[in-house]
């Protein structure tokens, strides 16, 4: 990503701004203040801001240790320090008057920003009013570039090759605890990608219909059925996948079924996808199909979510969510049936908006069946 591409993100905020979203954005360290400036820290206790105006140039306020730092990672020329022993809300006071912010302006924050920042936000805006950066960012964000795109391809790509790997491990995997296993898919994962996108979720048996359930001391048993959800970061964007696989053994009776199910499920999701459908309309193709199965109790989420720089990001896939599709929109399709007790069954894919359907970002078998390609 050019300096040039990350200006073009912020010239596209003003743009909105402008348009009567707000008068000012404030941005903290963030996904949101990546996708602006290029500059990637993690949130922490000194006051670090992107001042993004309605008009003229964004103004950095950072303190003085990242510098250098944001000079060298940002396209942004006026970069304003302060040292530890200033007072920082004097240096924000001093920015809010260069700005020449309207004392009654609409001021959007970043969504994750501490309360700690905010509120010396509100005490130097005494009569702003505030709303949220979402308001423009997840606009911005929602449809992805061919470089965005070309990144999560590549996540796809990889999450697809540790698929196979693990798959392929059959018989060898029983025996085996849900950590251990956890750890071999990290490592091959990491191999491949800069970092995880989430925990491993390697649920087997009962574990598996915990949808969240990550990994634990439980070893796999033969006929298990084992839920693996896994992705990494490549190039700033995660992969996300899941499969249920026996490794070894005869599943447990219905099991065939209910994976053929949830499977059938995922088919008619992706198959709903193309521009103009309202995401809520993927939910429902993928639910109907559970439900007409008689386990529509037991499908206990939504079917998808956007993933972005974040992993969870809009649009999400969900009822009610009135937003209609659009070419370069990425998001899951994720149907899944938890029988307390027993076993899960998940199965995900990450799939791209196109003119006139969708492309799928995975690809591994899907099949149940250890080995079998299918
Ligand atoms: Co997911």
């Amino acid at each position: 990503m050019t300096d040039a591409a990350f200006e073009r993100r912020t010239r596209a905020c003003q743009q909105r701004l402008r348009e009567g979203t707000g008068d000012l954005a404030v941005l903290f360290p963030s996904r949101n203040l990546f996708y602006a400036t290029g500059f990637d820290e993690e949130p922490q206790e000194r006051h670090l801001f992107l001042f993004v105006p309605r008009e003229g140039d964004p103004v950095f306020l950072v303190p003085a240790l990242y510098g250098s730092q944001v000079r060298a990672e940002s396209w942004v020329e006026d970069v304003r320090t302060w040292s530890d022993g200033d007072d920082p809300v004097a240096a924000v006071e001093r920015v809010v008057g260069d700005l020449a912010v309207p004392a009654d302006a609409h001021v959007l924050v970043d969504d994750t920003m501490w309360a700690l920042f905010t509120q010396d936000l509100e005490s130097e805006l005494p009569d702003a009013t505030f709303g949220l950066a979402s308001a423009v960012f997840d606009d911005l964000r929602v449809r992805k570039d061919e470089a965005e795109l070309d990144a999560l391809r590549r996540a796809g790509e990889l999450a697809d090759e540790v698929s196979v790997a693990v798959r392929n491990m059959g018989e060898e995997a029983v025996g085996w605890t849900e950590s251990e296993l956890a750890a071999e898919i990290e490592s091959r994962l990491l191999a491949g990608g800069d970092s995880l996108a989430f925990d491993v979720i390697a649920g087997s048996g009962p574990n598996g219909a915990m949808p969240h359930h990550a990994h634990g001391d439980r070893a796999i048993e033969r006929g298990d059925p084992v839920v693996l959800d896994f992705g990494a970061y490549v190039d700033g964007y995660p992969g996300d996948q899941t499969r249920t696989v026996v490794f070894a053994g005869d599943p447990p009776e219905e099991f065939v079924e209910v994976h053929g199910i949830v499977r059938e499920a995922l088919e008619a999701g992706v198959a709903a996808v193309e521009p103009g459908v309202e995401a809520q309309a993927v939910d429902r193709a993928a639910r109907e199909v559970i439900e007409d199965a008689g386990y529509g109790e037991q499908f206990v989420h939504r079917t998808g979510h956007g993933v972005g720089l974040d992993v969870h990001e809009p649009p999400y896939i969900v009822d009610g969510n009135e937003t209609a599709l659009e070419p370069g929109m990425v998001f899951s399709v994720e149907p899944g049936i938890y029988l307390e007790g027993e076993y899960g069954v998940r199965i995900e894919d990450l799939l791209v908006v196109t003119e006139d359907g969708c492309e799928r970002l995975n690809d591994s078998p899907r099949g149940w069946h250890a080995g079998d390609a299918a």
